[in-house]
């Protein structure tokens, strides 16, 4: 008999089947009249099955009896209708083949209620839990409905590189990757590390953004996209920063800022209808447990266009705000993530595309505006969260991009090839880079960024 997950059977409605099904035992709760229900999650669904262990079974004294939360079992039964409120099917067992017990003085997950931070110390084990079984399922729809959102719209997925010797960014955040023995690197004549005799001949990072890869594809292939792992040795600790994130990178040949805006938008709003259409059980579970409203806020999302201001337009809005900021707000500063949430939360109540922000304050490779002290760059806001997208069009003025370059104390040599970008049939073209731990944080209400990714790497935090 074939096993069958659970979020199948759960919707049968063949009574007097004969079904399979394996899973790890929620609860054992035995009855007086010589019988044991036990609660079985397999991780298909949020829902568990409800089994009924008969004290007729061979090993009913022997075994089923000593099955504990976190046991693993497979069970083969008959299909029958409950006759309880909750779930609409139960499974009456044949048998019960015990994988393995959960010692309960030593299982950490019972059934009472347990912080995220434990979980955390824990993460090997709490994708058994509904939370983080459900934040796993909406992670993977929102992987795969992003797949099919660019390959339907003649994207084609690429493959960046992990190991770089460019700083994308320029920001100098770059975790270093090196064969040399830490205690003794070879030495230059100067006495500093030779980093020429290094495994790749030369200083080698971790990536921390795919899109000038991405660019040289699009500007043969027309559109690509990147979804990857990404690495910011930033000393953040807040609960939308990661040292390790996922960033899915789309880029367009003869695009501009405008063009980018609209994939942007009209990307967030696909994913949120995908995951209302296809998790509505996992969100569900998360309006009612974590954020009240998640759902209708998502429904908003869905249904209605974003809204855009220039970036001197929201430094208006927020020099005017009552609301008192811990950073203060002037033309040229950052925008700060209380800045970012009180304009997507209480100025506008929906996302916000902000458009043009301040030459000084934003990345080399972004296109200068004809008034010489903004660039063509956008970030997308979120309620919860703040950026969820940061990008751009591209400056694809060779004289342009060297200057902004020097300006910004860069060494275009290095950037040799993305330089002949220009050189060769330049084009204008534009592009953005979506946090995927965000965009799963706001589609689930999870507060901690660290509790949508199965393994949080951060500052002093490397565990499993
Ligand atoms: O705004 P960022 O730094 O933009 C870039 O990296 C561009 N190269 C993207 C492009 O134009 N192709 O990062 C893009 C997004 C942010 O909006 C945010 O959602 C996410 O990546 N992000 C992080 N997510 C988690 N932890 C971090 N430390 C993050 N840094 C950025
Ligand atoms: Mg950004």
């Amino acid at each position: 008999m074939p096993r069958q997950l659970l979020k199948y059977v759960l919707g049968r409605r063949d009574f007097g089947a004969e079904v399979s099904v394996a899973g790890w035992v929620r609860t054992r709760r035995d009855s007086k009249s010589g019988f044991s229900f036990l609660e079985l999650n397999d991780g298909s669904t949020l829902a568990s099955l409800q089994v009924i262990a008969d004290g007729g079974l061979p090993n009913y004294r022997d075994e089923v009896l000593r099955l504990t939360t976190g046991a693993a079992i497979a069970v083969t039964g008959e299909l029958v209708e409950s006759p309880g409120s909750g779930q609409p099917v139960e499974l009456r067992a044949r048998s019960v083949t015990v994988h393995g017990y959960a010692d309960p003085e030593a299982y950490p997950i019972q059934k009472k209620q347990i912080t995220y931070e434990r979980l955390r110390e824990i993460a090997h084990l709490r994708p058994r839990t509904n939370t983080f079984g459900a934040v796993a399922r909406v992670r993977h729809a929102l992987a795969y409905a992003t797949h099919r959102f660019f390959h339907e719209r003649d994207f084609l997925y690429l493959h960046a590189p992990i190991i770089t010797a460019s700083d994308a960014e320029g920001a100098g955040q770059m975790f270093r990757v090196t064969t040399f023995d830490p205690a003794a690197p070879p030495r230059d004549e100067a006495g500093g590390v030779d980093w020429g005799e290094d495994f790749f001949g030369r200083p080698a990072f971790l990536t921390v953004s795919g899109q000038l890869e991405a660019e040289t594809y699009a500007c043969a292939l027309d559109r690509v996209y990147t979804f990857g792992p990404t690495f910011r040795a930033e000393n953040s600790n807040t609960r939308r920063h990661l040292a390790e994130f996922w960033m899915i990178e789309p880029e367009m040949a003869f695009a501009d800022l405008a063009d980018d805006a609209d994939l942007a938008e009209d990307y967030v709003r696909c994913l949120a209808r995908y995951v209302l259409d296809h998790c509505g059980d996992d969100l569900a579970f998360f309006d009612r447990r974590v954020q009240p409203g998640l759902v209708a806020m998502l429904e908003g999302v869905a249904e209605s266009a974003f809204q855009r201001i220039t970036y001197t337009e929201a430094i208006d809005i927020l020099e005017k705000a009552e609301t008192p900021f811990e950073f203060p707000v002037s033309w040229g500063s950052e925008l700060q993530s209380e800045h970012e949430r009180h304009l997507t939360e209480v100025v506008f109540g929906r996302p916000v595309i902000v458009t043009d922000f301040p030459f000084e304050i934003k990345a080399f490779y972004m296109r200068r505006n004809d008034d010489g002290r903004t660039v063509a760059a956008m970030d997308v806001l979120v309620p919860g969260i703040g950026e969820i997208v940061g990008g751009s069009q591209r400056e694809e003025r060779l004289d342009v991009l060297m200057d902004n370059a020097r300006r910004k104390g860069l060494d275009l040599d290095l950037y040799w090839w993305y330089a002949d970008l220009r050189r060769f049939g330049t084009v204008p073209h534009a592009g953005f880079g979506l946090g995927f731990e965000r965009l799963v944080q706001f589609c689930t209400g999870m507060q901690n960024i660290r509790d949508v990714i199965p393994y949080p790497r951060t500052p002093r935090n490397a565990e499993f």
